[in-house]
């Protein structure tokens, strides 16, 4: 493991990394458990993951952790993943702060229960002051939904008068954008096999190196980490320009 942390190279390092962590469920299925099983393994994983790259020097770690379209599922999964949620909000705050991570969220958290968003508010709080990475969790995320609610604060800022039409343009926009602030993620994970974007953040994303692998979630380590950057680390970024041209 250490071999494989020691060939990254710091100075390449991509700054946000994004990760859709699917397989919790077959995980489960292959053990003879149920979901929520698979879910509680996938927690560990975060756990593992946000260490790994706050120790690495990745300033933003942004985990699809429920989709907006994630609310059709039978109920009783959507409240044990809810549940899940509070109880590691609870018992990771110390790891968040002696990490000096902070921890942020993104999507429509108005749709979240009472008690994950006094929970989410508590620990965005108490983590505000947090300078090594920033660890956003997408909830009731999606990106169709995050570029509707732009356009919809912006619409009304020009009802009002507060903006005009002709001042939109991509770097007065992306500050609308739920993730305001932060760079752009430059490498996409996305665990299971699935080679799909589904919905997430799909603005942001137009330039992001996209690495899948077949590793179910619960399973995906420090060591797979290290690898997902490594294969990152090897790709020509050209934006649209030539090789040459770099
Ligand atoms: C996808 O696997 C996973 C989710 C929809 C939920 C992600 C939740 C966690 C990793 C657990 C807790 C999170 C935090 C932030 C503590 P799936 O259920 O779609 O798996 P499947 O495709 O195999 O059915």
């Amino acid at each position: 493991m250490a071999d494989l942390k020691n060939k990254i190279n710091k100075e390449k390092l991509p700054q946000h990394i994004a990760i859709i962590m699917d397989g919790n469920g077959r995980w489960a299925k292959k053990r003879g458990g149920i979901r929520i099983i698979g879910h509680r393994a996938g927690a560990k994983s975060v756990k593992n993951v946000a260490e790994a790259s706050a120790e690495l020097g990745v300033k933003y770690l942004t985990l699809y952790a429920f989709s907006t379209e994630n609310w059709n599922r039978p109920k009783d999964e959507v409240s044990n993943l809810m549940e899940l949620l509070i109880e590691n909000l609870q018992k990771e705050i110390k790891t968040l702060l002696n990490n000096d991570i902070s921890l942020n969220v993104i999507g429509d958290t108005s749709m979240l229960p009472d008690k994950v968003q006094k929970n989410l508010n508590k620990t965005i709080d108490e983590t505000k002051h947090g300078k090594r990475m920033c660890l956003s969790l997408a909830l009731s995320y999606s990106g169709r939904w995050d570029i509707i609610q732009a356009c919809q604060t912006i619409a009304m800022k020009v009802k009002q008068k507060e903006l005009n039409p002709e001042d939109i343009d991509q770097n007065m926009f992306v500050q609308y954008l739920s993730t305001m602030g932060m760079p752009d993620p430059e490498l996409l994970i996305r665990t299971s096999g699935e080679k799909r974007i589904s919905n997430y953040m799909i603005y942001q994303m137009a330039y992001t190196e996209l690495y899948f692998t077949k590793t179910l979630w619960p399973d995906f380590s420090k060591n797979h980490l290290y690898k997902a950057i490594l294969d990152f680390q090897t790709r020509e970024r050209r934006f649209g320009k030539t090789s040459e041209q770099l």
